[in-house]
């Protein structure tokens, strides 16, 4: 979809379809009452006639407006005006999008950016508007032989800004809004593929294809070989019962300021995560293609930095691994030794994730980073703790997570903080190694963390669980993207901080 952004009065708009808000209980908004004006109170008319409440999901499509210029005039319903807050905006904007999607319209100029949204101003406004649609109007088609494209597909929106005076802020808006779309696009991509295709070599592909569409990505692979080199026990512990070799994928982005330490993004990479040896129940295993997801945040939010060449030094880093029950497969009781030196009991092959993780966060030493981030699917206590709607998160450096607090809140990507304290550490105690990779049934999240804390002492370090809030269950199955925008929010504001300290 091309998104541009225009100023000027909705009834002087040539335009396939017209789009304008229309509140509860029919009240006009401002762009619709202009347009009113323009067209000998049409709208007022069909508003009393009472074929649209103005509640959200509602819409109504009009032909054939008195003196307009043009073809057609979508009405949204746009809920209460007071209560039109950063979710009722996205469910305006999607209704919006699939509703267009679904008339023959080609082309729009939308006025629903001009609607007040509660202490959001028109950059934001732009933005959402952006990836709501994109949201709204995604499928994951690839591997469906019929393919079910509308006859004449929507392919321009054009969103209003309230005065010239705002074009430029638009346009900067529509730049970031389209960049995180896509961002958000090949991580939702990447994560609907199932395991059979996306397996850790091919998750490699996939990133030395970003460096090529991208000069400023540099791509780095490790095989095995160099992992065991490196002393990376505890990653290459989980691959062994899987015929696909692991890969850690490094992708070098290097466009900051000579002397900038670098921000370390590490994704977990489980193409499928079947738990191992301790093999998980049958119901909705299926769902364990998703185990990736971090990684492919990872992947969306570089391609995101390249697209908007943001001055900064950024490094990926992705342990992409598949977590299979084989023969060679590592067994509950196993003890391996971590890159950073430390013994780990494995008493249950299904925390497989701090595994490949810890070792990760220690290769990402080398890097002398200002902060590491680590992006994870990694407990299901997750979502008993804090439901589908906000990323757990955990760090060692306040400062850290109250920029990613920050970012979620900006890019309506929100993270919720859990406490991680070192009272949770005991649970992790081991009889036979320095430490177990699991500890107990209380608070899974939290000694997930812990665990992947004994790794990043030396670090600024800061964990998102994204175990809620990759991908969504049921009957809309599938890959969400998140947390791409809170992502690429937090590395848009560390571009901005680094601006104004020069
Ligand atoms: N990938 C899973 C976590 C997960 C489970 C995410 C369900 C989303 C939905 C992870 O590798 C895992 O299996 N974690 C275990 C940890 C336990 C063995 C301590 C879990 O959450 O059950
Ligand atoms: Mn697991
Ligand atoms: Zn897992």
């Amino acid at each position: 979809m091309e998104f541009t952004v225009k100023s000027g009065n909705p009834e002087k708009q040539r335009t396939a379809c017209l789009v304008l808000g229309i509140y509860e209980s029919r009240r006009l908004s401002m762009a619709a009452e202009q347009f009113d004006n323009a067209c000998g109170s049409y709208l007022s008319n069909v508003l009393r006639r009472g074929d649209i409440e103005g509640k959200i999901g509602q819409s109504l499509l009009l032909i054939h407006t008195p003196n307009a210029l043009c073809d057609r005039v979508l009405l949204i319903g746009c809920g209460r005006e007071r209560d039109l807050d950063d979710r009722h905006f996205r469910q305006i904007m999607a209704n919006a999008a699939t509703t267009l999607h679904d008339t023959g319209a080609t082309e729009a100029v939308s006025y629903l950016t001009d609607l007040n949204v509660k202490s959001r101003d028109i950059h934001w406004k732009i933005r959402q508007a952006i990836e709501a649609t994109e949201e709204a109007l995604y499928r994951f088609g690839e591997l469906k032989s019929k393919k079910d494209q509308p006859r004449r597909p929507l392919r321009k929106i054009i969103l209003s800004v309230p005065s010239r005076r705002e074009l430029l802020v638009g346009e900067q808006a529509v730049r970031e809004g389209v960049a995180i779309a896509a961002g958000v696009k090949l991580a939702k991509d990447l994560g609907n593929l199932p395991g059979n295709i996306c397996n850790p070599g091919y998750l490699a592909e996939r990133a030395q294809e970003l460096g090529h569409t991208f000069t400023s990505l540099k791509i780095e692979l490790l095989e095995e070989d160099e992992m065991e080199k490196l002393g990376m026990g505890s990653l290459l512990s989980v691959s062994h019962g899987s015929a696909q070799p692991a890969k850690l994928i490094i992708l070098g982005y290097h466009q900051g300021p000579q002397d900038q330490k670098p921000i370390v993004l590490v994704g977990k990479g489980v193409t499928f995560d079947s738990g191992g040896i301790s093999l998980k129940p049958g119901a909705e295993m299926d769902e364990m293609k998703f185990d990736m997801c971090g990684a492919a945040s990872v992947l969306g939010a570089l391609q995101a930095c390249a697209e908007l060449r943001l001055p900064l030094t950024v490094v990926g880093i992705i342990p992409a691994v598949e977590n299979m029950p084989g023969g060679k497969a590592t067994k509950p009781g196993d003890v391996v030794t971590s890159m950073s030196g430390q013994t780990i009991e494995i008493l249950n092959t299904d925390a497989e994730g701090r595994l490949i993780l810890c070792d990760a966060l220690t290769y990402s030493e080398r890097y002398d980073p200002s902060v590491v981030i680590d992006i994870a699917t990694l407990t299901g206590a997750c979502i008993v703790a804090l439901g589908r709607h906000p990323h757990g998160l955990l760090s060692n450096h306040g400062p850290l997570a109250n920029d990613l607090l920050n970012a979620g809140r900006a890019a309506a990507d929100r993270a919720w903080e859990l406490p991680l304290w070192d009272e949770y550490q005991e649970q992790l105690d081991s009889n036979f190694a320095d430490l177990a990779n699991v500890g107990g049934r209380d608070a899974g999240t939290i000694t997930a963390a812990c665990f992947l804390s004994r790794f990043t002492k030396k670090l600024h370090w800061a964990h998102l669980d994204i175990a809620g809030t990759a991908w969504k269950t049921g009957k809309a199955k599938g890959a969400t993207g998140r947390p791409v925008p809170l992502l690429v929010q937090y590395l848009l504001d560390q571009a901005a901080a680094t601006a104004t300290k020069e």
